[in-house]
This record gives structure tokens, C-alpha cells and sequence, in this order.
């Protein structure tokens, strides 16, 4: 009687052990479907918003216009890891979300920050990139703001469908706020004295002060940031985890080697150079 049971427990065991098995085989090849599919079709799709220097941006190099910068290169990496070409398609910021969503795009490296909101309809990679929310403004009005108060009744800028239009609603009440769907239309109108400052994030906007620095400075006010949303991260599908393992590689060496720090002075020297 008692062999008896312990055969069963045995092999329900055994039983309870295979069908995990097989469940963990088939979840897992489906998984990696995200994977084959970009391999099958020989090329990585990832969707930027080149408006967004060093982070992705248009220039003109023999007579060619293209996109570059520090994502792209970033896109570049991720190309060959997975054996495969890339092609890049400039979306306007606030449709990349859908157009990831709606499968037009493999990914989006886009300086897109991680945030609550945004996790619920898509996945994420580990961040590659720290940032904080700083006030592009001109260089005559370097030292005219201190404070979020002085900013009342004044017209700020904003991206559309970014984190900065999120956190200006918020404790941006008293400004006017200018939405706009592209960041250097925004720059331009601040030139342009169309607008008083625009909010957006510090690596972007030292871009602007280091390429004209007689037009632009950063204002010495501290502006809020949401705590979850200061860094970035590849937007991925969310059933596609093996992409989202597979990116978080590429994303880790490239830390552990230096590399991150090389492609972003690459892409620095590029804007200084190319770049209008
Ligand atoms: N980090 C901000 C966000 O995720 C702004 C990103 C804007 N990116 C761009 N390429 N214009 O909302």
C-alpha cells in the first residue's frame, strides 16, 4: 500500500512536470516571435522623432539628408546584435505610442521616458539615459527666472504627448502653455521672441546652448520633473519580452564598456557640426 502511493506522488510528479514543460516550451516560442519576425524580415523598424538633438535629429552630409544621433546609434547596435538592418522612421512624438501599438514599428527610440501612464500599453528596457527637466530660454533672459512663480502669465513651450506637457498641466498652472508637436519649432519661436521659455529636458536643451550660444541659455529656476519619469528607455510591444531581453543586453554592455558615453559625444560632435 504504501510503495503504491509513493509510486503515484512519483508520477504525478512526473506528470505535473511535464505539462510545465510544454507550457514553458510553447509561452517561450511564442515569445520569440517578436524576435524571428524582425529576423524573417531582415530588418529592424524603430520609430523616432528627430526633433530632439543629440538624441536623434536631420542633417545634410554630401548632400544627403538623413537621421542620427545618440538613438540611432543605439538602434544601430541593436540592428546588428540581432543580425539584421535598420530603417528609421521619423514619427511625430505624441503617434509613436499607436504606431507601436498598431505593430508599424519594432520599437521606439525616441529620449522616451519611462513613466506609470505609458506602462500600462507598452514595455520597457532597462533606461540608458538620466535626465532631468531644465527652461530653454534666451540668452538676455539667462537670469530672469528664479522661481516657478515668476513663470505665471508666461508663455512656455511644450512637446506634445511628452512627459514636460504632463508635469506642466500640472504645476505649470499659472503659464500659458504653448503646445506644439515639434521641439524645434518650439526653439525657434523662443528665438523668435514668440515665447518666453521651453520646458525640455537638459541634455536637449544644453544641445541648443553649446550649438548657439549667443541665442540660448538654461534658466537658473528649478523646474519639476515626475520622480518615475527621469530616464530613458527603449519602448518595446509588451508581449515581445524576448526583444525587451535581447535590447536589455546591448543596453548593459554598452554601459559596462564605456561605449554609452563614446556614442553620445559621437552624436554631440555631429550636432556641432551638421545639424541646423
Ligand atoms: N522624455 C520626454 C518624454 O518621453 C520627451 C521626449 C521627446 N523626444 C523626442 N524625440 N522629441 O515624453
Amino acid at each position: 500500500m504504501k510503495r503504491k502511493s509513493w509510486y503515484q506522488v512519483i508520477l504525478s510528479l512526473l506528470v505535473v512536470s511535464l505539462v510545465f514543460l510544454v507550457a514553458g516550451c510553447s509561452s517561450s516560442s511564442s515569445k520569440t516571435n517578436g524576435v524571428k519576425k524582425i529576423q524573417n524580415r531582415g530588418t529592424l523598424i524603430v520609430g523616432t522623432s528627430a526633433d530632439f538633438a543629440p538624441f536623434e535629429f536631420p542633417i545634410v552630409q554630401n548632400g544627403q539628408k538623413k537621421i542620427v544621433g545618440y538613438d540611432i546609434l543605439l538602434a544601430k547596435k541593436i540592428a546588428k546584435n540581432l543580425g539584421v538592418k535598420l530603417k528609421i522612421e521619423n514619427v511625430e512624438f505624441s503617434s509613436l505610442i499607436s504606431e507601436l501599438k498598431d505593430q508599424k514599428i519594432d520599437m521606439i527610440l525616441s529620449g522616451l521616458s519611462v513613466t506609470k501612464q505609458r506602462k500600462k500599453s507598452i514595455s520597457f528596457s532597462e533606461p540608458y539615459y538620466t535626465t532631468k527637466n531644465v527652461l530653454l530660454v534666451r540668452k538676455a533672459d539667462k537670469n530672469k527666472y528664479s522661481s516657478i512663480s515668476q513663470l505665471a502669465k508666461k508663455s512656455i513651450g511644450v512637446q506634445q504627448g511628452s512627459t514636460q506637457q504632463t508635469v506642466a498641466n500640472k504645476k505649470l498652472k499659472k503659464s500659458n502653455l504653448v503646445v506644439e508637436s515639434v521641439v524645434t519649432s518650439l526653439a525657434t519661436e523662443l528665438k523668435d521672441n514668440k515665447l518666453d521659455g521651453v520646458l525640455v529636458e537638459s541634455g536637449v536643451a544644453e544641445g541648443y546652448v553649446s550649438k548657439y550660444p549667443d541665442q540660448y541659455a538654461i534658466a537658473s529656476v528649478k523646474m519639476p520633473i515626475e520622480k518615475e519619469s527621469q530616464s530613458y528607455s527603449a519602448g518595446i510591444a509588451k508581449n515581445n519580452q524576448v526583444l525587451v531581453k535581447r535590447v536589455n543586453k546591448v543596453i548593459s554592455k554598452l554601459k559596462q564598456n564605456g561605449t554609452n558615453k563614446k556614442m553620445l559625444n559621437q552624436a554631440k560632435q555631429l550636432q556641432q557640426k551638421y545639424s541646423k
